[in-house]
């Protein structure tokens, strides 16, 4: 605590926090763009902010995303997580194994003590397959735990960044670059003003569904981050943001 004031970090949160409307701002040191421990000293951060949140038996959402899977590596044991639930806040969106928001959950539980449930449907599916598959019993039974999840821990992305490491097709990014879709989180893309774009039908936790009553812990970072933060909060401020040095200064410069 000591060492934050010295390094100015603590003026940093308080900056952001009135900056951007958020309740708490939590800013670790350097540029997770560059040096892949500060992730997971991001991980930290949201980790304690956790245990000091929830209630025994509650449900917490996770998203997918590689600062979340170090998240999930922060994890260790205590008495009140043994007793959570961690379920993925939504389907696949597209991400390798060991970053989809299935596996993260599944990581966090083992770590925990704690108990999971797993999502079980395909990335990015048409209408019709989506309409009978939400229909599912053991689909509705994990859709019903998911939503009333009261803490949700989610990554925010560069919206270009996304669309490309998703495989998205070219009329797609055109679309994004034409319509100057700077973030994304939860599967929309938004413009700087925080305008939604663009919507990814996935199943599971849509944003538009983070009510008052959840508690939404934000955690991104790198400078290349800092419109897309900026965009998502302008959207939905978080309860919580968990974020580093560089984008907290490029944040304030923006
Ligand atoms: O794809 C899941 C997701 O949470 C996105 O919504 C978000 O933009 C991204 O991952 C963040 O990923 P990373 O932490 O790897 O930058």
């Amino acid at each position: 605590e000591v060492m934050k004031e010295l390094l100015g970090l603590r003026e940093l949160e308080n900056k952001l926090e009135n900056e951007l409307g958020v309740k708490k701002v939590i800013v670790v040191a350097g540029n997770s763009d560059q040096d892949s421990w500060v992730k997971r000293e991001m991980g930290r951060a949201c980790m304690s902010e956790l245990k000091r949140s929830i209630e025994p038996k509650d449900v917490v959402a996770v998203m997918g995303g590689t600062t979340l899977a170090a998240v999930a590596e922060m994890m260790q044991p205590d008495a009140k997580t043994r007793e959570v639930v961690f379920v993925p806040a939504r389907g696949g969106l597209g991400e390798q194994v060991e970053n989809q928001a299935n596996t993260i959950s599944a990581q966090l539980a083992s770590r925990a003590g704690a108990q999971y449930r797993l999502l079980h449907v395909p990335d990015q599916i048409s209408k019709e397959a989506y309409s009978s598959l939400v229909l599912e019993p053991s689909v509705k039974d994990i859709l019903k735990l998911i939503h009333s999840a009261r803490t949700v821990i989610h990554g925010i992305g560069d919206a270009k960044t996304m669309a490309l490491r998703r495989d998205s097709v070219d009329s797609f990014i055109d679309k994004l670059i034409r319509e100057e879709a700077v973030g994304e989180a939860f599967g929309y893309y938004f413009n700087k003003s925080g305008e939604l774009i663009h919507k990814q039908r996935t199943i599971g936790l849509q944003l538009d569904d983070l009510g008052e009553h959840k508690y939404v812990i934000s955690v991104a970072g790198g400078s290349s981050k800092a419109e897309a933060i900026s965009a998502y909060m302008k959207y939905r401020p978080s309860d919580v943001l968990i974020t580093d040095e560089a984008a907290a200064e490029s944040l304030l410069k923006l």
